[in-house]
């Protein structure tokens, strides 16, 4: 999609989408509005009230003008929603060149901050979930060769809106590419196919990826994610992936991403009930968050070092996997009582951070993972879970999640929780055995492993990485954590 920037409406401008508030000023950008849509703003206000993502369509003269609603609150994410609803419920009928206003006192949160979201939401509209459809129906229009994006902003604001949608345009494709993998079936999506997609991706935006491979991983010992793939036909994969930005770099923050990637979770001996058994394609969410947040901080070449750590393998049943009972190793040499083998992102994970805070030392570790039901059923699609040792680093992610609308909320890990996984006869068991505070005791489970890192977050993603969405009619992979982590990033 080709961008340019204007700062006035010229004869061969005729799709033009201009955003409107709600709040009050709204009267004013509709009377100011009045040349171009041809419409008295006391007669637009009897059917058009702004609301979030409303459009309203107005022929004129040779234009189509879509109104769209932004609501009252002046927040980036709603702005976001806003663009990406027009280009979902609209897709039929959007032209491939399309432009947006914002001459008529329409910022609504600030001019970058609308040209990203704009970008984006516009962008993000293009994804198709039909992958395996035989029909797939018309393309969205974004997605021609002659898409085309034109901004019209004040003269001063040119500059920085392209810079700002185009941000908007690159963290796009990363979220579309973790959407598509994250939806992916379990027999279309093993191991080797998130590796394959991390050397792919850093080959072409420009980051390190090794991959440990099943003989390396054992050499290593990684036996938690061993334990985890012993009832797997699919070899285990250890990814590791780093991004450096050119130049000297001893003076930016090394931060260290670690994701779940488990490409399907049955649960393993401790079966999952059949019902909803096939939403667990989606939990390697966390990897696909660590995945699309390296490619969009080497797209953006933001000034941090970057260190993604994906240890994947699904989880089966099958004669030679593990049983509860077990007692395992970890790659830190804890060892660890199986009580549930549904319990397993925490036993991979365990390695990763280990492997990842011997290796890397970064300034800040943050794990991310679709750990656990019971986050689910506290913050039901909403939020995320946040546990961490360091206030600083809380409160930053949480500003940069209040901003992007990938909302988390903090949860305590005080050491009480701590005795829920005592063993007697191993150093920790794996699950209580109680069904309460579960997402707290994976958190207490992961703690262990950081070897006292003193700045860590733990993301619990269960309930938003795949669920209900206004762009989709089933449970769907939203890419959580890309834009959160890559706000996050760039706040450094
Ligand atoms: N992958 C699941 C967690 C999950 C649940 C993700 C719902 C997405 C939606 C995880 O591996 C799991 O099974 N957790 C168990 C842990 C329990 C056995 C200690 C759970 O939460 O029930
Ligand atoms: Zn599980
Ligand atoms: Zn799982």
């Amino acid at each position: 999609m080709k961008i340019t920037v204007t700062s006035a409406i010229g004869e061969e401008i005729t799709d033009i989408i201009v955003p409107v508030s709600g709040n009050g000023v709204a009267h004013k950008t509709l009377q100011l509005l009045e040349p171009l849509t041809g419409v008295a703003a006391t007669n637009l206000e009897l059917g058009f009230k702004g609301e979030v993502g409303e459009v309203q369509l107005i022929y004129h003269q040779n234009r189509k003008i879509y109104l769209l609603g932004l609501g009252e609150k002046q927040e980036f994410h709603i702005v976001l929603k806003a663009f990406r609803l027009l280009s979902v419920k609209w897709k039929s009928k959007l032209p491939a060149a399309l432009s947006v206003c914002w001459l008529y006192e329409n910022i609504h949160h600030s001019l970058e901050g609308d040209a990203e979201a704009a970008a984006n939401g516009l962008f993000l509209g293009r994804y198709e979930y039909g992958m395996h459809k035989s029909d797939k129906g018309d393309l969205h229009p974004l997605t021609s060769e002659d898409a085309a994006l034109t901004l019209i902003v004040p003269e001063d604001g040119m500059q920085a809106a392209e810079k700002a949608a185009n941000r908007g345009v690159q963290i796009a494709h990363a979220q579309m590419d973790m959407m598509k993998l994250v939806n992916s079936p379990s027999n279309h999506k093993n191991p080797v196919d998130l590796a394959n997609w991390a050397l792919n991706s850093g080959k072409n935006h420009g980051f390190k990826v090794t991959v440990f491979d099943k003989k390396a991983i054992e050499e290593a010992g990684f036996h938690g994610l061993l334990a985890v793939n012993r009832g797997s036909e699919f070899p285990a994969k250890f990814i590791v992936m780093e991004y450096e930005p050119e130049g000297d770099h001893k003076d930016l923050p090394k931060v260290g991403l670690v994701g779940k990637g488990v490409t399907f979770d049955t649960g393993g001996v401790s079966l999952k009930p059949s019902t909803n058994m096939h939403y667990m394609k989606s939990d390697m969410g966390g990897a696909a968050a660590v995945f699309g947040t390296m490619e969009a901080t080497a797209r953006l070449q933001l000034p941090v070092h970057l260190i993604g750590i994906v240890p994947a393998t699904d989880n089966s049943i099958g004669t030679t996997a593990i049983k509860p009972s077990d007692v395992i190793q970890s790659y830190s040499g804890i060892t660890i009582e199986i009580i549930d083998t549904d319990a397993e992102g925490r036993l991979i994970l365990a390695d990763g951070l280990h492997y990842m805070v011997k290796e890397f030392q970064p300034d800040i570790l943050i794990d991310l993972a679709t750990l656990t039901g019971s986050v689910v059923r506290t913050f039901g699609y909403n939020a995320a879970g946040l546990f961490s040792n360091e206030d600083s680093l809380a409160h930053d992610l949480t500003k940069a999640a209040d901003k992007t609308g990938e909302r988390v909320w903090r949860l305590p890990i005080w050491d009480v929780y701590k005795d829920d996984l005592k063993s007697e006869i191993a150093d920790i068991k794996n699950y209580s055995g109680r069904p309460i505070c579960g997402a707290i005791d994976a958190a207490k489970f992961l703690e262990c492993f950081i070897d006292d890192h003193p700045k860590w977050a733990h993301l619990d993603i269960a309930g938003v990485a795949f669920g209900d969405t206004e762009y989709s009619s089933q449970k769907s992979a939203t890419a959580f954590g890309v834009r959160l982590l890559t706000e996050f990033l760039d706040s450094l």
